[in-house]
C-alpha cells in the first residue's frame, strides 16, 4: 500500500504574513482529509511561523531545500538540523529550478538525501527531463541517471523513507501538463528502476508524485493512474481552494 502524498511547493512566493494566512486557509480546508498526506513548503523564512499555524492539524511541513553540511561557512544556506528543530517533515531535494539555476547535481542531491534521512525527515526527490531531452529520446537515460544518483549508497529500508516527484521540466509552470498516459509511462519506468535496484516490494511501497502544472482540472485523471501517487504542486498551491481541489480527488483512491 502506498500513501498518496500531495505537497504544495510555494517557491519564492508569499511574505511571512501571507504564508501564515495561506497556511491557516489550508489547515481549515484540509480538516476532513484523512487518507492523503498533505504538506506545504513555504520559504525558509516562513517555516517557523507556519509550523505554529499547522501544529495539531493534519498538514505537514516541508522545506524547499537544505544543505548537506552540519554547519559552517556556507553563506545563504540552511542545515538539516535547523529544519528539524522547527518540525519539518519533508524536504524537497533536487528540484529542477535548483538543478538548472543553482548548480544542483545528482551528487549533491544524494548528499542531501542522506543528511535529511539521518535526522528522520523524508526527502522528496525531484527528477524529470527537459523538453530537449525528451525530444532527443533521452527520457529513460535521464531518469535512470537521476534515480541512480539520488539513491547511491541507500539501502532498501532507506529507500522506503523517500518520496519521488517526477516533474517533466517542460510542464513546470508552463500550463502544459503531461498527458495521463505520458505521466503514467514515466512513473512506471521509475518504479521499474526502483524495483531493479531494491526489489519489487520496496518499489511498490514508494510514493511517486507527479509535478508540472497539476491543477484541479487535471488532478483526478493523473491521480487515477496506477503509478501516480500524489503531486508536487507549484502555482495551484498558492490558493487553498485550488490546492484542495487537487487533494480531494486523492481521498478515495487506493494505491
Ligand atoms: P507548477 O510547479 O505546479 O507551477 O508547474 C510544480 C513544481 O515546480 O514543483
Amino acid at each position: 500500500m502506498r500513501k498518496i502524498v500531495i505537497a504544495g511547493n510555494w517557491k519564492m512566493n508569499k511574505t511571512v504574513a501571507e504564508s501564515v494566512k495561506l497556511a491557516a486557509d489550508v489547515v481549515a480546508a484540509a480538516k476532513n482529509i484523512k487518507n492523503v498526506v498533505v504538506a506545504i513548503a513555504p520559504t525558509y523564512l516562513a517555516l517557523a511561523k507556519v509550523a505554529e499555524v499547522i501544529n495539531g492539524s493534519n498538514v505537514k511541513l516541508a522545506a524547499q531545500d537544505v544543505h548537506w553540511e552540519n554547519q559552517g561557512a556556507f553563506t545563504g544556506k540552511i542545515s538539516a538540523d535547523m529544519l528539524k528543530e522547527i518540525g519539518v517533515d519533508f524536504v524537497i531535494i533536487g528540484h529542477s529550478e535548483q538543478r538548472s539555476y543553482f548548480g544542483e547535481t545528482d551528487e549533491t542531491v544524494n548528499k542531501k538525501v542522506k543528511k535529511v534521512q539521518s535526522l528522520g525527515m523524508t526527502p522528496i526527490i525531484c527528477i524529470g527531463e527537459t523538453l530537449a531531452e525528451r525530444q532527443g529520446g533521452q527520457l529513460e537515460s535521464v531518469l535512470t541517471r537521476q534515480v541512480t544518483g539520488a539513491y547511491e549508497g541507500l539501502s532498501g529500508d532507506d529507500a522506503l523513507r523517500t518520496v519521488i516527484a517526477y516533474e517533466p521540466v517542460w510542464a513546470i509552470g508552463t500550463g502544459v501538463t503531461a498527458s495521463d498516459d505520458e505521466a503514467q509511462q514515466a512513473h512506471a519506468f521509475v518504479r521499474n528502476l526502483l524495483a531493479t535496484r531494491f526489489g519489487n516490494s520496496v518499489a511498490q511501497s514508494i510514493s511517486i508524485q507527479y509535478g508540472g502544472s497539476m491543477k484541479p482540472e487535471n488532478a483526478a485523471g493523473l491521480l487515477a493512474q496506477k503509478d501516480i501517487d500524489g503531486g508536487l504542486i507549484g502555482g495551484a498551491a498558492l490558493k487553498a481552494d485550488s490546492f484542495l481541489g487537487i487533494v480531494t480527488p486523492g481521498e478515495t483512491l487506493d494505491k
